[in-house]
């Protein structure tokens, strides 16, 4: 049987990584997260994880990994919310222009 385009293009898709060119933004506003010294932290850069600002695997597929972070020392670290922060993962207050 003949496919047709519709066919084609989900052969196509199949099995490969669907990649995004924006990330999600989040929420518009930082997260307030206290960190402790030394500690490692997987900030999300693709948006999409439901443990945010957190990287919960959700960006499989999307092109997107997430960022380290290693706390330099105890303090209330503002992770960005919005993912379009100049300054990853802090926020740099690029959710002020969305
Ligand atoms: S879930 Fe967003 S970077 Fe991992």
């Amino acid at each position: 049987m003949a496919k047709n385009s519709a066919d084609i293009v989900r052969d196509a898709l199949v099995g490969k990584e669907i990649h995004m060119s924006e990330p999600v933004v989040a929420q518009t506003s930082p997260y307030g997260v206290e960190v402790e010294a030394r500690q490692d932290y997987w900030w999300c850069a693709c948006g999409k994880s439901d443990d945010q600002p957190f990287c919960d695997g959700s960006h499989r597929g999307t092109g997107f990994s997430p960022v380290q972070y290693t706390a330099e020392k105890s303090e209330t670290f503002w992770f960005c919310g919005c993912k379009k922060t100049g300054d990853v993962p802090q926020c740099d207050g690029s959710h002020n222009k969305l």
